[in-house]
């Protein structure tokens, strides 16, 4: 059986500065591993420092490093910093995404291809840079959204980009699977972050609210614990698009 504890363990978190994966980031460091807090734009530098403060102060060690990692290189720079600093990788948790919606009609090319840069490109090759160097018994694990369950309009580039990602972990899976390390995904209902707001108007929110069994958006404590599992006693998990969203979606 793998060993599913923290302790000594090193993750790489992809946007772990700030909302979900700041979370994830001070979680994991908190319980243990070695955080590797990925941030993107020079505004996301400040919530990336406090988030290695937060997990220095929880008994943990971090470190920050910025990068857009729909450039391939940035990613294999990520990764190769965590080996150099760390001597290992164990976890690696891409939270890296970007929401549109447009009408399918109105979408432009530049639209298009920056929605599947950021959801798609990034997210397959922080799977392969991270398979490459992971220790046998490591998790790989992407947020995407619980839209991949949704019969609707308007997220066309959003939801088509991540749902490329299901399959990208499926793959990874097999591929990886005789090394021990599983390949997961998690498809958080809409969450209750500066994300989510911009993209939608006052009567969306409600309309998405309503269809919680509480009444609720997802909060990113919900997805968290769901993550972490994955990432220790739920390794037996592994190809799966787990659907976390209060009963928004199903399939
Ligand atoms: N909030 C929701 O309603 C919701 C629902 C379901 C799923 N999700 C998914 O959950 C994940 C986390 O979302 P969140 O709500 O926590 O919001 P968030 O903090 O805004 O997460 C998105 C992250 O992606 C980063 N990013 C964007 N472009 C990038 C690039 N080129 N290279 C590297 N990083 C880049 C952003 O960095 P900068 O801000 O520094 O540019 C940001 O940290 C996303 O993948 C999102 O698709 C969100």
């Amino acid at each position: 059986m793998a060993d599913k504890m923290l302790q000594g363990k090193v993750a790489v978190v992809g946007a772990g500065a700030k909302n979900l994966g700041g979370l994830i980031s001070r979680t994991l460091g908190a319980d243990g591993a070695s955080i590797v807090v990925h941030y993107h734009s020079a505004s996301t530098k400040t919530p990336a420092d406090e988030t290695v403060r937060a997990v220095e102060a929880s008994g943990g060690k971090a470190f920050a490093m910025q990068g857009d990692l729909t450039k391939v290189e940035h990613v294999v720079k990520l990764f190769d910093e965590t080996i150099k600093r760390y001597g290992r990788l164990d976890i690696a948790v891409n939270t890296v995404g970007k929401v549109l919606k447009k009408p399918f009609i109105e979408t432009t090319e530049k639209d298009y291809d920056e929605m599947f840069a950021i959801n798609a490109k990034a997210a397959y090759f922080f799977i392969q840079e991270a398979g490459k160097r992971m220790n046998e018994g490591g998790k790989i694990i992407t947020i995407l959204t619980s839209l991949l369950a949704a019969f609707t309009g308007l997220y066309s580039t959003y939801a088509g980009s991540k749902a490329s990602v299901e399959h990208f972990t499926r793959a990874a899976a097999k591929e990886f699977g005789p090394r021990g390390i599983s390949v997961t995904s998690v498809a958080p209902g809409p969450m209750d972050t500066p994300f989510f707001y911009p993209a939608e108007s006052p009567e969306a929110v409600a309309y998405h609210k309503s269809q919680s069994m509480n009444g609720k958006l997802t909060d990113i404590s919900d997805i968290v614990p769901i993550v972490k599992f994955l990432a220790t006693d739920g390794w037996w998990i592994t190809g799966q698009t787990i659907f976390a969203n209060g009963g928004y979606t199903t399939r």
